[in-house]
């Protein structure tokens, strides 16, 4: 009863779908990023409900997400886009996991292990087109793909690249970014003399810019319900993750009480203070001790006293009725109100990504709708 817990609204993930095929052209695959145990929301059960509302791609950074996803998902297409090794070259062929080639070395690595174990295994190839991580430089792309695309080690199948910045305010950066892409794309094409997968827009650039969905996009944040305030976007989303927890002390307490570390928060008047299990240690950031507002009996309760590792203690008011064993919501709704991840994270000078797979993964994730 005193453990806080995850709840994710499977429904809800639904639609979230749903509002962004709406938007999309048939041929365009969704390739749902689930990486970080889908942002803090749950790996497994995210990818499996999204699978069965039709999504056939899923990427992830590591090797070992694949294969968790595999053993629960026989059928979908997983794309790894970090950068895996050569000795995980075996498990990738045994389960079809698609890797990405991070660079020219990379690529060659993979062929040559791929080549031992007398497989060829299916890659896409990342470019870097100015994110300047990840990828073979867009000048050298079409020159050392065509290398790569010689190895029998090798089954290029697609083509990728990653925005660093879609603003509104800059267009320009992305701009840049899209037309190198396209631009490599064109001439890789044209000397493999085949077409390959291709995709390039991540959330932001998909919900501005439809020209850039080609074959493939890769929603993460978006279809977990965030970064879709600006009503000119192509698509809008909800949060589908709320966190909860409950009460498990609450005390009448006189003006010039001192709560916490450090004594940093004294009450100014009579109150109510509850004490709610959850702390740093559960992923709730030390510096919403200032501003943080948690929902008790559908009110806005500021967080008071430091953020310690198990429990917080928030201000309730006086005469507040809240008892032992009441929840509180930290992340989520409660009658007419609401905390979301993007309100703590502005707090803490971060963004609702951070907020989101910070939340501790053995903390229980219970899946309704
Ligand atoms: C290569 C790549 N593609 C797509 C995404 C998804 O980004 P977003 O959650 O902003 O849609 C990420 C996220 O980190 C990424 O690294």
């Amino acid at each position: 009863m005193a453990r806080c817990w995850v709840e994710v609204d499977l429904q809800r993930l639904d639609r979230n779908i749903q509002s962004l095929r709406d938007v999309l052209r048939p041929q365009t695959d969704i390739i749902f990023v689930v990486k970080a145990n889908a942002y803090g929301h749950g790996a497994q059960a995210v990818a499996q409900r999204a699978a069965a509302r039709g999504v056939r791609w899923f990427a992830v950074a590591y090797a070992e997400e694949a294969l968790e996803l595999r053993a629960v998902l026989p059928d979908v297409n997983i794309l790894v886009i970090g950068v895996v090794q050569p000795d995980e070259v075996s498990a990738l062929l045994e389960h079809r996991i698609i890797p990405i080639v991070a660079d020219f070395e990379h690529g060659c690595a993979l062929a040559a292990e791929a080549e031992k174990l007398g497989a060829t295994l299916p890659v896409h190839v990342k470019i870097d087109t100015g994110m300047g991580r990840i990828g073979l430089p867009w000048q050298q792309a079409p020159e050392l793909i065509i290398r790569l695309d010689a190895k029998e080690g090798l089954d290029i199948q697609g083509l990728c690249s990653h925005f660093a910045m879609v603003e509104k305010s800059e267009p320009q950066a992305a701009k840049m970014q899209a037309d190198r892409f396209l631009a490599a794309v064109d001439n890789i094409q044209t000397h493999l003399g085949r077409q390959l997968f291709k995709h390039l827009s991540s959330s932001r650039a998909i919900l501005y810019h439809a020209e850039w969905d080609l074959d493939g996009i890769r929603p993460g944040i978006v279809l977990y319900g965030y970064g879709t305030g600006d009503e000119s976007m192509r698509a809008h989303t909800r949060p589908i993750l709320q966190w909860k927890t409950r009460v498990i002390q609450v005390k009448s307490v006189p003006e010039n009480f001192a709560v916490g570390y450090y004594s940093i928060y004294v009450t100014s008047r009579p109150t109510d203070i509850a004490v709610i299990a959850c702390g740093y240690a559960d992923g709730y950031l030390r510096a919403l001790h200032k501003g943080g507002q948690v929902l008790i009996h559908g009110r806005r309760c500021p967080v008071v006293g430091a953020v310690s590792m198990n429990w917080i203690a928030v201000d309730l008011g006086p005469g507040s009725g809240v008892q032992r064993g009441d929840e509180a919501v930290l992340i989520g709704a409660q009658q007419k109100e609401r905390v979301w991840a993007n309100e703590l994270a502005a707090i803490c000078r971060t963004i609702p990504y951070e907020i989101l797979v910070g939340i501790d993964a053995k903390i229980e994730r219970r899946y309704v709708g």
